[in-house]
Formats: structure tokens, C-alpha cells, sequence
């Protein structure tokens, strides 16, 4: 009888961490959209919102979805993640709390990277974090999220030392650091978007990670898809580097070293399960381990010890709020 009551509650406990809905953003494409696909096919979905910027693509990706599936569970919400207004107005539209939320869009943008916006924040920060904090803390202030945030990181943050790729190293990680990460003044005269790439990714992590300790009731988990091939993301590298990537790294440097690409099931499979499985935890930075980037997922601060700096992790919070209006 014990043991039957005590495999209930085991049942129960297991159902309410389920996620029936799901927003996703920059769900139109890519690890996006392919994370819409997947989580939709898990049998305790009810809903995904593709939260998008272009009507368009957003009504071609969802009957895309519809065909792929076989469900009619998705939904269009419209807005730019670059943009605080944008996202704003969205949340209003956005009726029934969620479950949980997958911080997707952005990537390295492309040629207006370096680009200011009205926020102060460049383009490439306004992307990736921007868009993204004004939407999770909108959602908890109008009791919106019920259980999980997912932020989308990158290996960039701890670097790769097998292919030069430097670890983010800054100063002291204080909150003027962070805020010239956002507005691209860290840089100098220098603004190298595959540099500050993972500057920026390491700010919104760190934001997240900082999140995980101010709402312990929610689960924020910082996770990289690894490399995956399939995606838009080459066509915003400067163009030496996509030649680099399609003729030197792809089929002749990454086969060598091991471990190091994977195709789109493979990096959203990482996304799926960081944000549906509890092995994967509140507060922690998931990503290949280290040297790597592709096969199983380690918590990063084992190595990046940054990570573990709470002190850091506000000082990320304070400056992207210095910047959002
Ligand atoms: N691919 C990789 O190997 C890799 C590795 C590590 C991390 N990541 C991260 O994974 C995420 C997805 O990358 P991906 O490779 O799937 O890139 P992708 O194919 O270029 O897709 C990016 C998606 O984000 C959307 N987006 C971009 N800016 C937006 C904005 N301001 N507002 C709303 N949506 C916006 C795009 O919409 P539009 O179609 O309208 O442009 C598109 O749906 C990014 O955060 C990237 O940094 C990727």
C-alpha cells in the first residue's frame, strides 16, 4: 500500500514538472523551429507559440509544423527580440500563463551587429539578451511562467582551445564591463562580431544564472545546441570565415579532432531536453565539454569558473537593466 501511494506521488510529482506550453522565439528557422517541431511531438504538448518577428515566415514555418506533426497546437505571436516595445506589446497578446520559454533568436546577426539601437545596446547584444529579459520578467510580473526558462548559449563563452578560440576573459566582470559588452564599447575601435559573439552570450548567461537564485520556483537552465550544421547561422559570418567554415573546418579540420559538429536533431535534442528533463538543473551552464563541441553536455563551470561568481552573475543583471527602458 506504501509503496503504491509512494509511486502515485512519484506520478504526480513527475506530471506537474511536465511543459504542455511552450514559447519559443525565432521559431520560424533553425534550432528554433526545429525545437517547435520536437517539443510539439512530446505526448504532454498542448501548445507552442513561434514567437517571431515576420508575419510571413511565421505562417509558413507554422504550416510547415502543422504538415510535419500532424498538430494543429501551434500558435503566432509577433515580435522582434531586438526591440523592448516590440516584445511588450506582445506579451499583452499573450493570454494564458506559459509553461516554459525557450530564449532562442539571435545568433550573430550579421552586418548590423555593431549597430546601435534605442536601448543603447548594439544590435548583436539587443538580439541575443535584449528582447529576451524584457519578455521572461513581463511574463513572472503578470504571473505568466509557470515553470522553466531555457536560454541559448554557445561554447564561445569558454572558448575552444583546439581551434584557437579564445575563452571570454574580462577584467573583473564588474557591471561597467558587462554594460560595454551590450553597447560595444568593451571593444574599442576593434568590434569583431565573432569575438564579442560570446561576450554577448556570456552576459545573458550570466543574467540567467543570476535569475535561477531571484526565482527559485522557476528552473533556468543555460544550455548550447554545440555546432549544428542546418542552420541560418553561417550566413551572418564574415565571409572568410564561412569559407573557412564550408571548405576547411566542416570536412577536413572537425572530422579529425572528434566530437566536434552534429546535425539540427542532434543540437535541438539538447534544447528539448534542458528545458523537459530534470536531470538538467536550475542555475547551471550546459555545453560540450571542454575542447569539444558536440557529444554529451557538461556543466561548464567545472571548468569556466566564472560561472560559479553569483557577485558576476548580478553584475550582468545590473547592467543589461542600466540599458532596458
Ligand atoms: N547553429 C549553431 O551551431 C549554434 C551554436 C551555438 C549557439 N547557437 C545559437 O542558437 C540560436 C539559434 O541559431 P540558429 O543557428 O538556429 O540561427 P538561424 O537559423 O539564423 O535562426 C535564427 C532565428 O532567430 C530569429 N531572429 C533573429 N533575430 C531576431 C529578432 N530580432 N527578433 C525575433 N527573431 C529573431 C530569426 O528570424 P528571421 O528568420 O526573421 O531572421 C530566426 O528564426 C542562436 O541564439 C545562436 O546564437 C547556434
Amino acid at each position: 500500500m506504501v509503496v503504491l501511494l509512494h509511486k502515485r506521488i512519484k506520478y504526480i510529482q513527475r506530471i506537474e514538472k511536465m511543459n504542455e506550453s511552450i514559447l519559443i522565439t525565432g521559431a520560424n528557422a533553425g534550432l528554433g523551429k526545429e525545437t517547435a517541431r520536437q517539443l510539439a511531438l512530446k505526448k504532454e504538448t498542448k501548445k507552442v507559440i513561434l514567437f517571431c518577428r515576420n508575419q510571413m515566415k511565421a505562417e509558413a514555418a507554422k504550416k510547415d509544423l502543422e504538415e510535419k506533426t500532424g498538430k494543429k497546437i501551434f500558435e503566432i505571436v509577433i515580435g522582434d527580440v531586438s526591440d523592448a516595445n516590440s516584445v511588450r506589446n506582445a506579451v499583452e497578446k499573450i493570454r494564458e500563463p506559459i509553461d516554459a520559454v525557450v530564449l532562442n533568436a539571435g545568433g550573430m546577426v550579421g552586418k548590423t551587429a555593431a549597430q546601435a539601437t534605442p536601448s543603447g545596446m548594439n544590435q548583436l547584444a539587443a538580439a541575443n539578451i535584449l528582447g529576451h529579459v524584457v519578455l521572461v520578467e513581463e511574463l513572472i510580473k503578470r504571473d505568466k511562467l509557470r515553470k522553466a526558462v531555457l536560454f541559448v548559449s554557445a561554447e564561445a563563452v569558454p572558448g575552444v582551445k583546439s581551434l584557437g578560440m579564445k575563452p571570454v576573459a574580462m577584467r573583473a566582470s564588474s557591471v561597467d564591463e558587462f554594460a560595454g559588452v551590450l553597447d560595444g564599447s568593451y571593444f574599442g575601435n576593434k568590434f569583431d562580431v565573432t569575438q564579442a559573439y560570446g561576450y554577448v552570450k556570456y552576459a545573458g548567461t550570466m543574467w540567467a544564472l543570476s535569475m535561477a537564485r531571484k526565482y527559485p520556483d522557476i528552473k533556468f537552465v543555460v544550455m548550447s545546441p554545440g555546432n549544428t550544421k542546418g542552420t541560418g547561422a553561417p550566413d551572418n559570418l564574415p565571409l572568410a570565415m564561412r569559407f573557412m567554415l564550408k571548405y576547411i573546418m566542416m570536412p577536413v579540420v572537425f572530422p579529425l579532432l572528434g566530437d566536434m559538429v552534429h546535425g539540427i536533431e542532434a543540437g535541438v535534442k539538447r534544447l528539448v531536453d534542458g528545458i523537459s528533463e530534470d536531470r538538467y538543473k536550475s542555475g547551471v551552464f550546459y555545453a560540450s565539454k571542454e575542447g569539444k563541441l558536440s557529444g554529451e553536455v557538461v556543466d561548464q563551470s567545472t571548468f569556466y569558473t566564472d560561472l560559479k561568481n553569483t557577485a558576476f552573475q548580478d553584475n550582468a543583471y545590473e547592467a543589461i537593466h542600466r540599458l532596458i527602458k
